[in-house]
């Protein structure tokens, strides 16, 4: 088979993480029997000092024209980078929303799951850890506050704000069957967060969360207040299936579930629509002070390739293949700094990609 894979390097460590994933599918293409053709994408910083825009309309069309995009990271520090110092629509971060809406990309999957391996890197307590967690973080992603109407104006000498949340049922269900979908592949459990006692837009979730449940009578279902489910988060993550929240809610909580896994430098994540089309990109940043020092960890990406695979095109046995050899090198011992401990062998981007693919 042949696919065309969009590559948005981007920012910060981004470029070098993206080239490690992309040593991967080379391995991956001669192994299985697969072409893959590669189409660069600026986005982001990059595309600010090369156009003076996040995102042009010729990227998006080149975006368009791929059957997956695989995305380092965007974004720069924004204390001190030039680029924070532009109008909001023309940061680096609205490339990104754009991207999101353009391919309608609403289905946002973050896995947040505890590598055996790694339970010394978790902040949690032993006995809070138990036998680990692995949860799936399915957040809205092209509704809610991030797209609503919103404006800076003086009223009466004094400046206010006003962002709107606006959710139709129909863009509810729709992420809301696509989570118990995913449930039914695997714990069979739906915890639906929202903020009901407060929002007429959660109260509207619930609703409609409810509805889609009926049609999965084999997948448990709970509601969640989102205060209470941030802390449940570090009391109990054991008890986590699939959460299913709003664009907000689900940036925030996917921040809190990856940074409880220790291992932020290990997390993928999809984008996706209805078709197999999808966005897959690393959980965490861009981290532009560590950036072309060869130390960033580029699991998250090549584990993000490895999504890539099975979403969009349903080689699923090339991806436990990654998913094999990722978990093969650490138990080989090897690791990059942000998860180093005593004992193991620290080894640069490039190193930890050569002995991924080596697994292969
Ligand atoms: C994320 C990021 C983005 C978001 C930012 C960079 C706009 O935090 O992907 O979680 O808020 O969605
Ligand atoms: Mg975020």
């Amino acid at each position: 088979m042949e696919y065309k894979v969009g590559l948005i390097r981007g920012d910060g460590i981004g470029p070098e993480i993206v080239e490690q994933a992309v040593k991967i599918l080379d391995v991956v293409a001669k192994k299985y029997d697969a072409v893959f053709s590669y189409e660069e994408i600026l986005l982001g910083g990059a595309s600010i000092d090369a156009t003076g825009e996040p995102l042009t309309e010729e990227n998006l069309a080149k975006a368009r024209s791929c059957d997956a995009v695989l995305m380092g990271s965007i974004g720069g520090n924004t204390s001190t980078s030039p680029w924070y110092k532009l109008p909001p629509k023309l940061r680096p971060e609205a490339g990104l929303l754009k991207i999101r809406k353009e391919l309608g990309l609403f289905a946002n999957l973050r896995p947040a799951y505890l590598f055996d391996e790694l339970r010394k890197a978790c902040p949690l307590r032993d006995e809070i850890i138990g036998d680990g967690f692995d949860m799936m973080i399915m957040r809205e992603l092209t509704g809610g506050l991030y797209f609503g109407e919103r404006k800076t104006y003086e009223e009466n000498g004094i400046m206010k704000a006003v962002d709107t949340l606006t959710y139709g049922e129909d863009e509810i269900r729709r992420i809301a069957v696509r989570g118990f979908d995913i449930a039914r592949k695997r714990k069979k459990k739906v915890t639906s967060v929202d903020k009901a006692n407060v929002l007429d837009s959660s109260r509207l979730w619930r609703k409609v969360v409810e509805e889609v449940a009926k049609d999965y009578p084999d997948v448990s279902y709970e509601h969640m207040l989102v205060d209470n489910a941030a802390m449940q988060l570090v009391h109990d993550p054991g008890q986590f299936d699939v959460i299913l929240t709003e664009n907000m809610f689900g940036d925030i909580l996917s921040d809190e579930a990856s940074m409880v896994t220790g291992s932020i430098g290990m997390l993928s994540s999809a984008s996706l629509r209805e078709d197999t089309f999808g966005l897959y990109e690393p959980s965490h940043g861009s981290a532009p002070d560590i950036a072309g020092q060869d130390i960033a960890n580029p699991i998250a990406t090549i584990l993000s390739a490895s999504m890539m695979l099975r979403y969009s095109f349903n080689m699923d046995d090339a991806a436990d293949d990654i998913d094999g050899a990722v978990k093969k090198v650490l138990e080989d011992g090897y690791r990059t700094v942000d998860i180093m401990s005593e004992g193991m062998e620290q080894v640069g981007t490039t190193r930890m990609g050569d002995l991924i693919s080596e697994r292969l």
